[in-house]
């Protein structure tokens, strides 16, 4: 029988820590409900101790996902693994996952400690956490950097001390393939008891190589376990990515021998679940969830693909969820249809309320759009209108004016703290001109990074889905609006991307 290869996801916590990514709780349940139906073995669900958010969005999703093990990161002490285990009460399978640094760079820059006493606080740490859950993950931080004969030591020692999982990170994405994957197997070959753990893999894509070095560490290294994120995503230029390290193993099973229990049918509405909730973009020619990823534009391939499908495609693009964007829903679509999508899609509404919101903008947009997708009722359900966040801005209406050779012109409604004031400006366009009538009242002095839309489903018919990135004292965030009028859109994603500038947000960051 082919050995299993787990598959754990950390698109909640190390995902999350890229700038801008930060979710809420309702948005954290819901894609770990995705990656449930994904069957992911392991959920990294957030980090527990970095915040009283992190640790309520633990304990959520630890209550709610039944199948898969729930995970909380820690740092290597009492306190924070404490945190950890009482976020994950209720889960059906815990697993705590501590981490030191062990590179000599950071045991004395970062750490102001010395080998020896990271050997210690690692013994002491796993001790501690063993008492508290029998699952336990150990990780030396940026312990592809580390002096080997020291690593062997502190390996050898946790897992004595009962760790039952040996995460090796390339924090900084340096390795190479060949490299990490020696690196892996000299660790397992010279630590004695390395045979009582699962040995792991998690790198990050500094190089564009995480996905290879991942699978240089299971195929060289013997690890049975990578960590990965949805679409790649994380701090700097990301993690390994999910969709391509499965189908990898999945497509060239007469290479890795080795059975994944993804059911990879629900990639691609993760990948937009994610990226929707985040507003990272998927690039169009990303491997297996790009919308290019299986579009063939020169005559030859389609005439290739055509006669023999298999001449120029080596995964099938319903294989991956791709033959999933079809209409789903219309005008004339009820409330329990309506629910039963929502459901289906993993989203679970608070209450009955929250329904009847969702409801009611479902209707107005179906009145305004003939074609409802999947991807229209996930857009939906991410506005803050409809959940029961307390936002402090909130859309309302909207007017603008432009005509060539004119400069344009935007009045705007919003609320602020409930209650309605308008505001007008010009601008450039009448992107620029809105979005200045907001500035002009809310006084944010937030700096734009980043603007981008996107067609939702594809169509000028379909909604367009805005992006903006604020930056404002050291905190950087993403808002997402949706909405068949861009302007709207925008409108709608700056205001998001104010609350949550104004949201009180302080963590530890897991790498700081
Ligand atoms: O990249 C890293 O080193 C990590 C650890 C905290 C596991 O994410
Ligand atoms: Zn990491």
């Amino acid at each position: 029988m082919a050995d299993k290869l787990i598959i754990f996801d950390t698109t909640l916590r190390d995902g999350e820590q890229s700038p801008g990514a930060s979710m809420t709780k309702d948005e954290k349940l819901r894609i770990a409900r995705q990656l449930e139906r994904l069957k992911v073995d392991v959920i990294e669900a957030g980090f527990a101790a970095s915040s009283n958010g992190d640790f309520e969005a633990v304990q959520a999703i630890a209550h709610a996902i039944r199948e898969s093990v729930i995970c909380s990161l820690s740092r290597a002490n009492d306190r924070d693994i404490s945190r950890a285990a009482e976020a994950l009460k209720g889960a059906q399978r815990a697993r705590i996952h501590t981490f030191i640094a062990t590179s000599p760079l950071h045991m004395e820059k970062k750490l102001r400690m010395t080998p020896d006493q990271v050997l210690e606080q690692s013994r002491q740490s796993v001790r501690f956490a063993r008492n508290l859950c029998d699952d336990i993950e150990f990780s030396p931080e940026d312990g592809y950097r580390s002096d080997m004969d020291f690593l062997c030591r502190v390996l050898e020692t946790v897992i004595t001390e009962g760790a039952t999982t040996i995460n090796v990170p390339d924090t900084v994405g340096y390795a190479v393939p060949e490299l990490y994957g020696d690196f892996i197997r000299t660790l397992r070959e010279r630590i004695p008891n390395s045979d009582k753990a699962v040995w792991s893999v998690h790198c990050h894509n500094d190089l564009g190589m995480a996905v290879a070095n991942s699978l240089a560490g299971v195929k060289i290294g013997g690890a049975r376990q990578v960590e990965c994120t949805i679409n790649g995503l994380g701090e700097r230029a990301g993690n390994c990515s999910l969709e391509e390290v499965v189908m990898a193993v999945k497509t060239r099973r007469d290479y890795f021998g080795l059975d994944v229990g993804i059911d990879t049918r629900h990639i691609v509405a993760a990948s937009r679940m994610v990226s929707q909730t985040t507003g990272f973009v998927v690039q169009p020619n990303k491997a297996v969830v790009g919308a290019n990823a299986f579009a063939h534009a020169s005559g030859i391939h389609q005439d290739g693909v055509l006669k023999a499908r298999d001449t120029y495609e080596i995964m099938r693009a319903e294989d991956v969820g791709w033959s999933a964007n079809k209409i789903v829903l219309g005008k004339l679509s009820g409330r329990n249809a309506f629910k039963q999508r929502l459901q289906e899609l993993g989203v679970a509404l608070d209450s009955e309320a929250d329904v009847n919101s969702a409801f009611a903008k479902f209707k107005e947009l179906a009145d305004r759009k003939s074609e409802i997708f999947d991807e229209d009722i996930l857009a939906l359900v991410s506005d803050e209108s409809v959940t029961h966040d307390k936002e402090q801005y909130a859309f309302v209406s909207l007017s603008q004016h432009s005509e060539t050779g004119e400069r344009p012109h935007a009045a705007i409604v919003f609320t602020v703290d409930g209650k309605e004031v308008s505001s007008e400006s010009d601008g450039n366009g009448p992107v620029d001109a809105s979005l200045k009538a907001i500035e002009s009242h809310v006084k944010s002095g937030a700096e734009m990074v980043l603007y981008s839309v996107n067609a939702i489903s594809g169509s000028t018919e379909s909604q367009g889905e805005v992006t903006v990135r604020l930056q404002n004292s050291g905190r950087v965030v993403n808002g997402v609006g949706a909405d068949p009028d861009i302007i709207v859109a925008s409108a709608k994603a700056y205001l998001s991307a104010l609350n949550k500038l104004q949201s009180k947000a302080d963590r530890v960051a897991a790498q700081g």
